[in-house]
């Protein structure tokens, strides 16, 4: 390894020892007192958390409905600041997590670019994150450096030690590494689609029991567990993926498939590859939809379909002649390619899509199977849910659901 030149570079070999350590035993790390503190990967997070936390989402959301609900919501946390880092450009995760702070009543602000910041006048990451942490009360940061959030929480963490302030830090995107809270909203997504109780939510136009008895789905169970997830486009460099893959690996049965083009940039990284054969995952890494899974066309098979933009942005140049090869209309969905998908198959996308490559192209927008927009309106309601989680208000939440929305609007009448 080549000697750190900058202090920025050496605060990241300082931590090195702990990055490379097992998840499992960093995750203890990252909680206090039973509770998530740092949000850093899904690795983190257990079906039973994810459950729980989809179910304070929908609280919030139908909270929301009402003004009472929301003067409420927006009474919470009126005590706390949020600052959101980001010096990656982002649209949705920062837009959803400053709506997400205001429906809680938190005030946010925002770095987005560090020519702003007195980073330009040498000032290292470690030392802005502290001063961060002097004003604010919860630190939410996308970075292209990967593993830097993981490193702010052992910061975090060492500051504590030593009797210093310190706040919570939400990863909202480390390089090509996790996207813990996107997963947490994809995950959501799925969890309401296949609850099957609101055709609004749930790609199926029709009940659940008529999907299974007329429509020849005699397997089809609700839940997330017993399904088969699609994932396709830049499986290598797609953070989203890393991240919902490792969370959809904690139910029953869940079966993985992988389509991208069979290049080193773009297919699965060894890593990721390793995790789920540590976790007895059963997945299958394709190139082409038309391959076949128990003797049919893999897009005839899956339960679910994520889709992905290929990341040009981090092409680089000695890959330009190989990339130039591969034929990408192959990870582009069309109409005809949706119509073959089973009916309830719910059809995600964490957005951006890229309107020249077209994975996703418009005249999907309007099938119902289509989820994306609602999957983003999600990422609200979720990260709203998480937000509560850490400032320990979502007991709050529930208690106050239970008895004041739950009471005045009686589900017998
Ligand atoms: C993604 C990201 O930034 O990783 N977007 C998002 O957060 N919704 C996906 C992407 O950029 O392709």
């Amino acid at each position: 390894m080549q000697r750190p030149k900058t202090q920025d570079e050496r605060d990241l070999v300082l931590y090195e020892s702990r990055l490379l350590r097992p998840v499992r035993m960093k995750t203890p790390e990252f909680e206090r007192n039973g509770r998530i503190r740092h949000v850093i990967f899904s690795g983190q997070f257990t079906a039973p958390f994810l459950d729980e936390l989809g179910g304070i989402a929908d609280m919030i959301r139908i909270l929301s409905k009402s003004r009472a609900g929301q003067d409420f919501l927006i009474n919470l946390l009126p005590h706390r600041r949020a600052m959101l880092y980001f010096t990656q450009p982002s649209t949705r995760t920062f837009l959803s997590f400053s709506a997400a702070c205001q429906i809680l009543g938190m005030t946010c602000n925002e770095v987005r670019d560090p020519s702003t910041s007195s980073e330009t006048k040498g000032e290292t990451r470690f030392d802005s994150i502290r001063m961060f942490s002097s004003y604010f009360d919860v630190i939410i940061m996308r970075s292209p450096i990967a593993r830097l959030a993981e490193s702010c929480a052992y910061l975090m963490n060492d500051l504590e030690l030593s009797g210093s302030r310190t706040v919570p830090i939400l990863n909202a995107g480390s390089g090509a590494d996790e996207h813990p809270t996107q997963a947490l909203l994809d995950i959501y997504t799925l969890q309401r689609s296949f609850q099957f109780d609101s055709p609004k939510d749930s790609p199926a136009a029709n009940r659940f029991d008529d999907l299974r008895e007329r429509k020849g789905y005699p397997g089809l169970t609700k839940g997330l567990a017993q399904k088969t997830y699609g994932f396709c486009g830049d499986i290598g460099r797609g953070r989203t993926v890393r991240s919902l893959a490792m969370l959809l690996a904690l139910y029953e049965n869940a079966r993985l498939v992988f389509v991208s083009p069979d290049h080193p940039t773009l297919s699965m990284r060894e890593d990721l590859r390793e995790r789920l054969v540590d976790r007895n995952v059963r997945f299958y890494e394709f190139d082409s939809f038309d391959e076949m899974l128990d003797g049919k066309p893999v897009i005839e098979q899956l339960d679910a379909l994520y889709m992905t933009r290929i990341q040009k942005e981090h092409n680089n140049p000695q890959d330009a002649a190989s990339l130039a090869g591969i034929d990408f209309s192959r990870y582009c969905l069309t109409p005809e390619m949706v119509g073959r998908m089973k009916e309830y198959a719910p059809i995600l996308h964490p957005f951006p899509r890229d309107q020249h490559f077209g994975e996703v192209p418009p005249e999907i927008d309007n099938d119902p199977r289509a989820m994306y927009f609602r999957q983003a309106r999600n990422g609200m309601w979720i990260r709203a849910a998480l937000l509560a989680h850490v400032f320990d208000v979502d007991r709050l939440i529930s208690r106050h659901f239970m008895t004041e929305y739950l009471e005045r609007h009686n589900y017998n009448d």
